[in-house]
């Protein structure tokens, strides 16, 4: 047995490896957070290294994140090594009893830190958190290529972006009913994205960041990495339909849309349908 025999660290890892087929995570582009489970700590407890390490103030604060454990990927890691390299890629990390520092407890060997956007991950975990009744334990981000395109081309209104996404692939309603946010372009990396993208977070499953990526969040690691690849297959679609240049003759009516929440019994956002 070691730590990479844990369900949770082997599905992690498995998340890192599947966003870097797509094509989400060049270089070390991207990153992935998950909020363990009680019996998660229970099982890695025995792996943790004899001494924790120091605690690091993030510049964000959220007492419904006190004393919780999340894996993390490190800052400037790339997914690509996660799976032959874990134990320099990732890492655990505990949060204290403030709910505004982290220290790390395995993992990222030899110096590494966590992801640099660990203050958004953490916010959001925060609201999702919350919204969710505890559910939602996984944030993840990517550099999904269409989805990052589009912010070029549309207003980065959520109304704008939800729409797009709902009317290029009929299942895109029922996964993500409420829409997703868009964040303007902001600097990566600090407590200013991450207010901005956890305000988002309190309404939608995901958050697109203009010119930057997207933020999913989801229970488990197949329904979050499902979530970004649905909206990253709709950004596809879409793009492919404005590539022929040709004019759009049909798409799917917000009557359609409305029938498709009726019969699948997801309550569309009405906000975004005329
Ligand atoms: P990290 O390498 O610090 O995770 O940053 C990558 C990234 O995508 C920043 O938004
Ligand atoms: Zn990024």
């Amino acid at each position: 047995m070691s730590i990479y025999d844990v369900e949770c660290v082997k599905g992690f890892i498995r998340m890192c490896t599947d966003g870097w087929l797509q094509g989400w995570h060049e270089r070390n582009g991207g990153n992935l957070t998950y909020r363990m489970k009680a019996e998660d700590i229970e099982a890695c407890k025995p792996y943790f290294d004899a001494q924790p390490r120091e605690w690091v103030n993030m510049g964000v604060q959220a007492d419904n994140l006190a004393g919780e454990y999340f894996i993390t990927t490190g800052s400037g890691k790339f997914f690509r090594n996660v799976e032959p390299d874990p134990i320099h890629s990732i890492g655990i990390v505990e949060i204290n009893a403030k709910g505004d520092s982290w220290r790390i407890v395995w993992g990222l060997a030899d110096g590494a830190k966590p992801t640099s956007e660990f203050p958004s991950h953490f916010m959001n975990h925060s609201v999702r958190k919350a919204a969710t009744n505890g559910e939602n334990r996984v944030i993840y981000h990517c550099h999904a290529t269409n989805v990052i395109a589009l912010t070029y081309v549309l207003p980065l209104t959520d109304r704008d972006f939800s729409r797009a996404l709902w009317q290029s692939a009929t299942e895109c309603p029922v996964v993500f009913p409420e829409g997703v946010g868009v964040c303007p372009w902001m600097v990566p990396g600090g407590a200013d994205i991450a207010m901005a993208t956890s305000e988002l977070m309190k309404k939608y499953q995901a958050a697109i960041w203009a010119q930057h990526g997207l933020f999913a969040s989801g229970p488990d690691f197949d329904i979050t990495f499902g979530l970004a690849h649905t909206i990253e297959k709709s950004a596809e679609i879409y793009w492919k339909v404005l590539s022929t240049g040709k004019p759009i003759l049909q798409t799917i009516t917000d009557d359609a849309l409305r029938a498709i929440a009726h019969d699948f019994g997801v309550q569309l956002n009405e906000e975004f349908l005329d």
